[in-house]
């Protein structure tokens, strides 16, 4: 089976594009770096001819409002029509839980409007929302500092390491269009606050975490349960 995937040299993408090819499928790696733009739609043609599945896991360069949206539905829309020109079986997208109680956020909304384009279109897909990736604890911390302070909401999150997100993607590639989305994370919850000072520490970071319930993750209003998955999601075993 072909498979494309584009954004395939990102923090994902380079992860799935190894687990694909040790299954046996001939896997291609698309992304501007590799001469393929799912925004210009240079090199898309070529690179889906034959394919039977393509992964979205490409991300925007930038996360401002008017960019990060034309960026998703830009790309999204001609990954579609390329997709139905080549006679693709499979678009598989990878989100993240809660997109749609996170709309406050010029990055959330985005990925709302690329789930809706892949729901709206003739493409058989798999929208698979992950929680957020352990790697990105200390991105969390970073983007919370105020002098030597980090300010975090207790908001409870349940992340999963990057090498789980691409087995759990490897294993929807595998299988049938579901056309729905799939939730995936970790069985644990952590509050972020707590868990953002467990990372410092283990670094020897010496920025002293303050926890309030009043404050934003990402300029979002976040309750406890807002970035938790629901229960129906595939979290341990599964992937
Ligand atoms: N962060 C989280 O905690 C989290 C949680 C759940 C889901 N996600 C989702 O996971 C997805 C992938 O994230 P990531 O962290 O793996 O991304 P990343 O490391 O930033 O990689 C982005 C990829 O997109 C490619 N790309 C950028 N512009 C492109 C274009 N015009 N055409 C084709 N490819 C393009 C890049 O290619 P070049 O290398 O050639 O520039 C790169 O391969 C994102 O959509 C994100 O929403 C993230």
């Amino acid at each position: 089976m072909k498979v494309v995937v584009i954004g395939g040299s990102g923090l994902i993408g380079s992860k799935l594009v190894p687990k694909l090819r040790e299954q046996g499928h001939e896997t291609v790696a698309a992304s501007p770096q590799s001469g393929v733009n799912s925004v210009t739609g240079e090199g898309l043609a070529e690179a889906l001819k034959g394919a039977a599945v393509v992964v979205d896991v490409t991300n925007s360069p930038s996360w401002e409002d008017a960019a990060v949206l034309k960026f998703f539905e830009t790309s999204t829309r001609n990954l579609l029509a390329y997709e139905a020109a080549a006679a693709v079986g499979h678009h598989v997208a990878l989100s993240v839980v809660g997109t749609e109680r996170l709309v406050e956020s010029d990055f959330f909304r985005a990925k709302l409007a690329q789930e809706n384009l892949i729901k709206a279109g003739s493409i058989p897909y798999t929208i698979v929302r992950a929680t957020q990736f352990f790697e990105f604890v200390k991105q969390i911390a970073d983007f919370g500092t105020m002098g030597n302070e980090v300010h975090l909401p207790p908001a409870l999150f349940q992340p999963m390491a990057v090498d789980d997100v691409a087995r759990a993607m490897a294993r929807i590639v595998m299988g049938s269009p579901v056309n729905r989305i799939i939730e995936i994370g970790r069985p644990e919850a952590f509050p972020l606050d707590e868990l953002a000072r467990r990372d410092l520490a283990a670094r020897k970071d010496s920025r002293e975490v303050i926890s309030d319930p009043q404050l934003r993750y990402y300029g979002i209003r976040s309750s406890e349960r807002t970035l938790l998955p629901d229960d129906n999601a595939q979290l341990v075993g599964w992937f």
